[in-house]
């Protein structure tokens, strides 16, 4: 038996780079009902363009969209925008894209995907005015590590995706974390940290970078201090 024959056949090679990506689950809602608002990537997901309508001027993914908060207010605030969520958890993607369906908006969609595998083989050179990455999970045992988002790696991933002058979005309640992405995207010369565009979409207001979404919620009730940045790629 070849190792491939021995998989379970629920097993995903894409899920699992670096171990598990998500323990989440959630109680089902009985009502769930994604339509074609959802899509379950599987072991050969399709790419960005086949995902994208055409027609629309900027093209974005948030990478663990979670229970979709963000991607609901994006998708209202920008019309212009086509927003792709990225989810591990089938479950959390489900949620989100019911929403969508309900919102009866069609320039969003989710994809139970491995975001940052996503990034890397099914999305062109430049295809990308912005990445979100929202209270990712902060793996703090060293043994997880590979798990992260970001990784050393994952700057020329981001590098190549997001077009000039396009941004890479992210906000975290965990300080170390944050603390390593901005020694890391700090020290990327493809990118600079732009604290105007931080400003910028704060005073815009939900749903253009950064807020809502359901983490952020939580931890503001809970007195959390969350660091957001912004990082702007530099014309290539
Ligand atoms: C802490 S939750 C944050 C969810 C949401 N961004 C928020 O702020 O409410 C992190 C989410 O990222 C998902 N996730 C983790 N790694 C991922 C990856 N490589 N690709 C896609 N989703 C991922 C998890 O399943 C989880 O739903």
């Amino acid at each position: 038996m070849s190792s491939s024959e021995s998989l379970p056949p629920t097993h995903n090679p894409r899920m699992h780079q670096g171990g598990k990506l998500s323990f989440r689950s959630r109680v089902q809602d009985l009502d769930d009902d994604p339509g074609d608002r959802l899509v379950i990537g599987g072991k050969n997901p399709p790419t960005m363009l086949e995902l994208a309508p055409a027609g629309y001027d900027d093209l974005e993914i948030e990478v663990g969209s979670g229970k979709g908060a963000f991607l609901l207010a994006a998708t209202e605030v920008k019309p212009d925008t086509f927003l792709l969520g990225i989810e591990a958890a089938t479950g959390y993607a489900s949620l989100a894209a019911t929403k969508l369906k309900q919102s009866g908006r069609r320039n969003g969609l989710l994809l139970v995907d491995n975001g940052k595998l996503f990034l890397q083989d099914r999305v062109d050179e430049a295809q990308l005015a912005a990445v979100h990455v929202y209270f990712p999970d902060p793996w703090p045992k060293r043994r997880h590590a590979g798990r992260r988002f970001f990784t050393p790696d994952v700057v020329p991933v981001l590098a190549r995706a997001i077009r000039d002058g396009g941004f890479l979005y992210f906000a975290s309640d965990n300080a170390a974390y944050s603390g390593q992405v901005a020694r890391v995207m700090g020290a990327a010369v493809d990118f600079v940290r732009d604290e105007q565009e931080e400003a910028r979409v704060r005073a815009a207001g939900q749903g253009h970078a950064f807020s809502p979404t359901n983490f952020e919620r939580k931890y503001l009730e809970q007195g959390r201090v969350i660091r957001r940045y912004a990082f702007r790629r530099h014309p290539r």
